[in-house]
Parts: C-alpha cells; structure tokens; sequence
C-alpha cells in the first residue's frame, strides 16, 4: 500500500516534484526557526538531499516521510513520518517526525495523521516504542506530542541545543 489516508488527509510517497512543496518549507523562516540548527533557512541543495532521502527510503511504516496532502481539495500541507534516529549515546531509536506549512498550522492535521502512523508501527511494525523531541520553545510540537500520549522523559542535546525528549510506548499509545 502507497498511501495512508485519514478523515481529511491522504500520505503519500515523495516524487521528484514535491522538491517546490518542500522549498515552501525549507525557505520559510518561521517553520524552519524549529526544524534547522541555526533557525536559519534550508539552501536549496539540502532540500534536494532530504527529498533524494524521502524517495529512496520508503520502507513502511517506518523509515519514510510521508507528503501529506488535503482530500478535500489536493493540496500540498507538509510532511510526517517516523524515521530511524541515533543518540549522542549510540542508541538507535525511530523517531516521529513532522513540519506542515504554516497557512496549515492549528487544525489537528499533525495528529490526526501520526496516530495513523504510530499505529502502524506499533502493531504492523511491533515497535516497543517511538521518540520524538523539540527544542523547548516549540511549544505547539509539545503539545502534538502530548495529545499523541507521549511521555516527557529527558532533556536532551541534539546537534549541540537543548531538546526536550518525549517517548510514546506501544502499550501506553493514546487515542485521545
Ligand atoms: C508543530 C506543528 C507540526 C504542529 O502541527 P499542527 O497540526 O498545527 O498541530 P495542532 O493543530 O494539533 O496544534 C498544535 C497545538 O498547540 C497549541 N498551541 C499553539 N500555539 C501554542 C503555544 N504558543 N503554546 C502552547 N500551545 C500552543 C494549539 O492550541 C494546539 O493544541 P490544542 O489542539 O490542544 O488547541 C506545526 O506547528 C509546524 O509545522 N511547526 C514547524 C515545524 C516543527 O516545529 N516541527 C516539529 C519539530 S520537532
């Protein structure tokens, strides 16, 4: 199956022509103040590594962002999916990841979406359980984690900021 499709929304693998969905993202500031390491913008090279890596990783339900779009109307809202991840400490973990355009902000679209996901992954995939993290100021991606029921279990360091660190267990997995 290539897609996962909710109430309102459809994921869908990456192509070469989400490289302009992506720079909507990558080239906006406010969005990328949470998602790169200086708060800056992406150059356009490294959106075009991130979407080689979106199009050649799509084994599911893990490793893969998935695009998401509106079934309403089609359009573009962002991205969301749970891909590997290692700590400072060597650890290998999966982690949920998830940006959406701005003008898409506010609306549930994140967890709607990544409840799908982590379902998959926890009954399809057997994971015992996915991570997630954002630096401290990023309160609304807190407040994703939280409505998802994930757990506050750390501060951590990731490329050298401060990270909050959450954990969703398989057993614990929420559906509020
Ligand atoms: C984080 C992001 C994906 C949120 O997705 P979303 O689909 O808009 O999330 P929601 O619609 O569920 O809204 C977020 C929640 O944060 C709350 N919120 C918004 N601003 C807030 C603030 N300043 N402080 C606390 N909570 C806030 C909203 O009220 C909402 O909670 P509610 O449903 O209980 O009212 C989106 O803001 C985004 O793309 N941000 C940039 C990229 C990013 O930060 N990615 C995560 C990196 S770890």
């Amino acid at each position: 199956m290539s897609e996962i499709l909710t109430e309102r929304l459809r994921g869908r693998y990456a192509t070469e022509a989400d490289f302009t969905n992506l720079r909507r993202i990558h080239a906006n500031r406010t969005a990328m103040a949470w998602l790169s390491v200086d708060g800056e913008s992406l150059a356009e090279a490294d959106t075009r590594e991130a979407l080689r890596n979106c199009i050649t990783c799509t084994r599911r339900p893990i490793n893969i962002l998935w695009m998401l779009e509106r079934r309403s109307d089609g359009a573009f809202i962002g991205y969301c999916g749970i891909k590997p991840w290692t700590s400072e400490a060597g650890v290998v973990e999966n982690e949920l990841l998830y940006a959406l355009l701005l003008e898409f902000w506010g609306q549930g679209y994140v967890p709607e979406i990544a409840r799908s996901m982590l379902d998959e992954a926890f009954t399809a995939d057997h994971q015992a359980s996915i991570v997630a993290f954002t630096l401290p100021a990023n309160r609304r991606s807190w407040r994703v984690m939280e409505k998802l029921g994930f757990v506050r279990e750390a501060d951590i360091v990731h490329r050298g900021l401060a990270h909050v660190f959450y954990r969703l267990k398989r057993a614990t997995a929420s559906n509020q």
